[in-house]
């Protein structure tokens, strides 16, 4: 099911305006419609990582968000895998790929996360953040999203995050600036922005409100446009913290 209405959005512009060269929904259109710079852009098939991590995180019965889904791959499967899902992503494009197979069990927002998201405290048993969040490279906006990540889980909800990180030999030649939390990468095909945290780095921004639960780093090479990099991923899933423990 698409549908561009969610319940009224008590947070809408309650974040500040994108950094420049933020890639909007118009860049992330053109590349499900027609640009497919980025390979997962057409894959059907779900994440690696995530798969990877069902028996240790027994999709099951749980109730998900997948916050950036994009064509849905993700959000499908996990909906396949017997959990209830939400998917959200501001790419028109995106969500028409992703109801092309969706089950009842899914369903699809246009929404803008940096925008809040429209559901009560403790919606969700899991975050699924799988190379969504990564696009926001400000640390101030990452912070928002964080609290607001810790305030749509249960107590005891989990966020799982897959990225390549600050390993990756493809975006490690396109770093364009380095920080405390990794550096940010530009690439020219698609002039889309990212940021790449370490594990450690990831893991100690996000640990006023989260705790490490499970990870797992992928290596592997992968031949982009014709040259050879190494590539890297790591797929870490942190849980809430009690506040008032
Ligand atoms: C690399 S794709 C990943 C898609 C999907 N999660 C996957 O693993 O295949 C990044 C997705 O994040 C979405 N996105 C980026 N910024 C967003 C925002 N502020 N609000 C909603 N979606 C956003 C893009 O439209 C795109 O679909």
């Amino acid at each position: 099911m698409i549908s561009s209405e969610i319940m009224s959005d008590p947070l809408a512009g309650a974040l500040p305006i994108f950094e420049t060269n933020y890639a909007g929904a118009a860049v992330w259109d053109a590349e499900y419609r027609s640009e497919n710079t980025i390979p997962s852009s057409r894959r059907r098939a779900p994440a690696k990582a995530l798969v990877s991590l069902g028996e240790v995180l027994q999709f099951s019965g749980k109730r998900v968000l997948d916050i950036g889904c994009g064509n849905g791959r993700n959000a499908n499967y996990l909906a396949s895998m017997g959990c209830h899902v939400v998917g959200i992503d501001f790419s028109e494009e995106g969500l028409k790929l992703a109801g092309m197979d969706s089950a009842t069990n899914v369903e699809y927002f246009k929404h803008d996360f940096l925008n809040g998201v429209p559901f009560e405290d403790g919606a969700f048993d899991l975050i699924l953040d799988s190379y969504a969040i990564c696009h926001v490279v400000d640390i101030k906006k990452l912070s928002s999203l964080k609290r607001e990540c810790y305030r749509l889980l249960k107590a005891n909800g989990l966020l799982l995050k897959i990225h390549l990180d600050d390993r990756d030999l493809y975006y490690r030649q396109r770093a364009i600036r380095e920080d405390d939390f990794g550096y940010v990468s530009f690439d020219s095909v698609n002039s889309i922005q990212k940021r790449h945290f370490s594990l450690d780095s990831y893991l100690k921004f996000m640990s006023d409100l989260f705790q490490a639960y499970c990870s797992r780093q992928i290596i592997f090479s992968d031949n982009v446009r014709g040259d050879i990099y190494e590539r890297s991923v790591f797929a870490c899933a942190i849980k809430k913290v009690d506040l008032n423990d």
